[in-house]
């Protein structure tokens, strides 16, 4: 950020244990504030096409995406949580007195997962997590205070980028930011190059990071976990065209598009799509925006990379985050991996 920009917090104290700090960089609007839909316009334009996976997560979208994490194909969540349950008392020994700063305000099972393991050593608690929609932010940390009474919450509302940049003064003697879930598989190798630096960046020497990423494995077992058979992730990957139309007053016909998720081995990435049925024409009025489909083209909606061990301890260490523990389960499915900033 430049150093003429203004960011500016202001402290809303909902309660006595949770702060909430609302981020806004005043000197820098985001293309979006700017020109709402500017990056569904250029994603429609170009081919082939694409959309932001940002899109698919409306109020529908998001439980569609819990509801993702329990069918039987996606191991991924179930997996990590797993995993978690059995290394969390490790890594609150090896880290000590820690505040966990979690990017995404997540899946509070995990996040009680790691309270618990400080709780146990007996470390005060404090939670800092950073997500764009203050309301999931607001409720996930309600749903923490009843079980944690000594629990401490300073949210951040705001983009990762900037709340990197605007980390609140440490109050422990370390801090631990937490990227879990496997979203860093959603990145490109350039974004999540530039998101490695921003952590890095955030991170005093010594300080912790805990990655969770997803596996390189079997075609059929990440086909299966992209194609369940209740057909939740084609709802989901449907449902952002449905976003698109009550955002931009669209005339996407969700039965003319079909979900396609294929792993491209050579790329080690789940690459996920909607395909047109037919030579069709969409208008997105709010945008000025008309698309042409010729029957069997399609919208890369996301990407998922899958990662070797070796492949991303080395991008780590590149990034300045030593990689000071790894974790798996029995089928080396998934990984946790604890780094320490150099
Ligand atoms: C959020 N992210 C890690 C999920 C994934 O597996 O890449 C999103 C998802 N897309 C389809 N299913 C799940």
């Amino acid at each position: 950020m430049s150093q003429n920009s203004s960011v500016y917090g202001v402290a809303n104290e909902s309660q006595e244990r949770v702060h909430l700090t609302y981020l806004v960089d005043r000197s820098m609007p985001s293309e979006d504030e700017l020109h709402p839909g500017s990056d569904v316009v250029r994603g429609l334009s170009q081919t082939p096409k694409t959309l932001p996976p940002r899109y698919f997560y409306d109020d529908r979208g998001s439980q569609l995406f819990e509801q993702i994490t329990e069918v039987p194909e996606y191991y991924l969540t179930r997996t990590e949580t797993e995993i978690l349950k059995s290394c969390a008392p490790e890594i609150a020994q090896i880290t000590g007195a820690c505040e966990l700063i979690e990017l995404g305000s997540g899946n509070s099972t995990k996040t009680r997962i790691l309270l618990d393991a400080y709780r146990s050593l007996s470390y005060p608690l404090i939670y800092c997590p950073i997500d764009i929609s203050a309301g999931i932010l607001e409720s996930s940390a309600h749903s923490l205070l009843s079980d944690y009474p000594d629990l401490k919450v300073y949210g951040l509302v705001g983009t990762y980028e900037l709340a990197l940049e605007k980390l609140p003064q440490a109050q422990l003697p370390s801090r631990m930011i937490g990227f879990i879930g496997s979203t860093l598989g959603n990145l490109n190798s350039a974004e999540c190059d530039t998101f490695l630096n921003q952590i890095a960046n955030a991170l005093k020497p010594k300080e912790y990071f805990l990655l969770g990423i997803d596996l390189h494995k079997s075609k059929a077992q990440l086909e299966a976990a992209y194609n369940d058979r209740q057909n939740v992730t084609a709802e989901f990957n449907l449902n952002m065209l449905q976003h698109l139309n009550q955002r931009f007053q669209g005339d996407f016909d969700l039965t003319q598009f079909q979900h396609v998720a294929i792993y491209n081995e050579s790329d080690r990435q789940i690459e996920m799509h909607l395909r047109s049925l037919r030579s069709q024409i969409v208008h997105l009025q709010a945008l000025n925006l008309t698309v042409e489909f010729a029957a069997g083209e399609t919208i890369l909606s996301e990407i998922s990379r899958k990662f070797d061990l070796d492949q991303i301890k080395r991008l780590l260490t590149a990034k300045q985050l030593d990689c000071v523990q790894v974790w798996t389960d029995p089928h080396q499915a998934f990984a946790v991996l604890l780094c320490q900033r150099a």
